[in-house]
């Protein structure tokens, strides 16, 4: 299929930053329940819908424009995957032709998920929603440069579309010569106006080739999904640079919310991201709630050593329960300013089941950053700390694909996106199903944006993570996080810290990328892979899921930083790892009792 697929004409050979996709509104649902859908804020969201003047009321049978970054697959076609974390009772239809109110279809959620309808496992696992896009097409017109996804209904015309618009139908059949536009069913690319203007083609990044749009109509939308099975299999070919953002990022904070110095803020929705099941009910959302200084004081004991549960660099973390649910409370040892306020408010609206939820904060005296209680300590301590069980090599994998995701949406799918800049296994945390979590995101921008206490120029991270690049200009990009994850993956197989001690001399110390750097040139690789490997994992591993971590470790510290791939890429190759992973334990179970010393380990 992969071959079949990459062979196949080139369709597109580049994305763009953004695209839009018409979201109808049906009864029921709400800005929250969409956000969470489209990975997007709400207060983004309303920047591309100056109709709504209310976001807690929302119109039934109406549509609203939602922005997503839109890539080129495998040179195939344009789109967008969003992940669907799913609950009991969801199949196919419902998630694309409500959920997603037809921006998919039910045979690209077949296409792009390995589970057949009628077995889609109830919970713990994330689903492909792939939505296509448009970047614009120069041999129609250079004029317009952002383009609407825009799923037909039923009583929809080519000419109540056009005129929905203000463009001409004309434009409008031009842009999809193949569709069908009374059918009720379908994609049109529609040319998108924002703020009463239509940004062209020129200004934006990667247009598509000439003639290329009329290649990814409506029928061959479902088409091309069906060959290129290949999705995730090839990166994103796509440029992203702030200048290329259209809106700039001042314009993307919270309009509407209080400002002030002091009082605490929090998300009402306290812990629906863990649930899984995002809760359906009604249409008012995201009421702020606030937490009283006093509020946190009493539920941490005044913050009584014998709530702290850890600590950093930045501060304290403390457990508490507040209003019945779990929370950390990390007093930070600085003062918030006032774009540092600002960088938090967006932060409580980034949600990723793979990201530790910031619920809210209080500036009372210093700063209180309030997140969702992640139960079952960090990836250091289950690597290193004793009295716990060692982590199997399949929990690892999963581990290390869970943190990947979080990564991968920070790094591409948030607004403004982040670059974490501090990823190790501190900052990765593991819950009860042993599913991890990328902990203090948008912390080392906000000490950069907001800090008075801090000195200037203080580099954010921990050595031994630090890519050259970073650790010798302070060059900051996306790669250095891919830099710090290989050696969170190097970690995962040989449970020895970023920096190994030697054991002949109190100072000699190296990295533990130099180790393996050494370790898979020389001339028995295997051999001496198999040395480091940690010795809690008894036999229980294959070798050859070690080596593949171990070279997608290589290339994720790649000194050059234009060598080491995407997150994104990072994320397909974990997924491969781990469904591999996953066959080597029921080969084993066929062949003896392999499995249950994986399973009890
Ligand atoms: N949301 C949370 N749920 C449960 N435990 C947490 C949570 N946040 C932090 N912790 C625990 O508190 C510890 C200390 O966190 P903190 O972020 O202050 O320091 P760190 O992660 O070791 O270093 P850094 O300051 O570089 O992030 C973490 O390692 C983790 O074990
Ligand atoms: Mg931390």
């Amino acid at each position: 299929l992969f071959a079949a697929a990459a062979s196949a004409q080139s369709r597109c050979s580049t994305g763009c930053d953004l695209a839009l996709g018409s979201y109808y509104i049906w009864p029921g649902t709400n800005l929250t329940f969409i956000s969470q859908m489209m990975a997007v804020s709400i207060p983004v969201i309303l920047t591309y819908n100056p109709q709504i003047t209310n976001k807690d009321l929302i119109y039934a049978g109406t549509r609203i424009n939602l922005p997503f970054s839109c890539g080129c697959f495998g040179g195939e076609f344009l789109g967008h995957v969003f992940s669907f974390a799913t609950f009991p009772g969801v199949n196919y239809q419902v998630i694309a032709q409500t959920y997603y109110s037809n921006l998919t279809t039910v045979s690209a959620m077949q296409a792009y998920n390995s589970y057949p309808s009628y077995m889609i496992p109830d919970t713990g696992v994330l689903l492909n929603v792939t939505v296509n896009c448009s970047c614009g097409d120069a041999a129609v017109s250079k004029a317009y440069g952002l383009f609407i996804t825009y799923p037909v209904l039923p009583g929809d015309t080519l000419q109540s579309v056009a005129a929905a618009y203000n463009l001409s139908t004309d434009l409008v059949s031009r842009y999809n010569p193949t569709a069908n536009f009374s059918s009720g069913s379908g994609i049109l690319f529609i040319p998108a106006n924002v703020n009463g203007a239509f940004p062209s083609l020129i200004h934006r990044n990667g247009g598509l080739p000439s003639g290329a749009i009329a290649g990814i109509s409506a029928a061959m939308f479902i088409g091309v999904l069906l060959v290129a099975g290949v999705l995730f299999a090839v990166i994103r070919r796509k440029k992203r640079s702030k200048s290329q953002l259209l809106l700039p990022e001042e314009q993307l904070s919270l309009p509407g919310r209080r400002s002030s110095q002091s009082g605490c803020f929090a998300e009402s929705k306290f812990s629906s991201s863990q649930s899984g099941a995002p809760a359906l009910t009604g249409i008012t959302v995201d009421k702020a709630v606030e937490f009283p200084y006093e509020e946190l004081a009493s539920a941490t004991d005044d913050f009584n050593i014998s709530h702290k549960i850890g600590g950093g660099g930045f501060g304290s973390v403390y457990y508490a329960e507040l209003r019945g649910e779990k929370a950390a409370i990390k007093k930070m040892d600085m003062q918030a300013s006032k774009e540092f306020l600002a960088e938090l408010k967006v932060l409580t609206h980034v949600h990723h089941r793979n990201l530790v939820r910031l619920i809210g904060y209080c500036v009372e005296g210093s700063l209180f950053l309030v997140y969702e209680y992640i139960e079952n300590g960090n990836l250091s301590q289950h690597l290193r700390g004793s009295g716990r069980e060692p982590l199997s090599w399949s929990t690892r994998v999963q581990i290390a694909l869970d943190s990947a995701r979080g990564l991968e949406y920070i790094h591409e799918h948030t607004v403004p996106v982040y670059v974490h800049r501090d990823i190790k296994p501190a900052n990765i945390l593991i819950d009860n199903k042993f599913h991890a979590k990328v902990a203090d995101f948008g912390l080392t921008k906000l000490t950069e944006v907001g800090s008075n206490t801090l000195p200037t120029g203080r580099l954010a991270g921990t050595f031994g993570y630090m890519p050259p690049e970073y650790a010798q200009y302070g060059d900051v990009s996306p790669k250095v996080d891919v830099y710090a994850f290989g050696v969170v993956l190097y970690e995962l197989i040989s449970a020895k810290e970023a920096i190994v001690k030697s054991y002949n001399s109190l100072t000699d110390s190296r990295g533990l990328v130099a180790l393996f750097d050494e370790v898979l040139s020389s001339a028995d690789p295997e051999d001496n892979l198999r040395r480091l490997v940690d010795p809690r994992l008894g036999e229980n591993y294959s070798l050859e899921s070690i080596q593949k971590m171990a070279k997608l470790a290589e290339t994720c510290c790649e000194e050059n930083p234009a060598m080491r791939p995407s997150m994104r890429s990072v994320v397909v190759s974990l997924m491969t790892l781990s469904s591999t992973t996953d066959d080597w334990s029921i080969s084993s179970l066929k062949g003896g009792n392999e499995l249950l010393n994986l399973m009890s380990g």
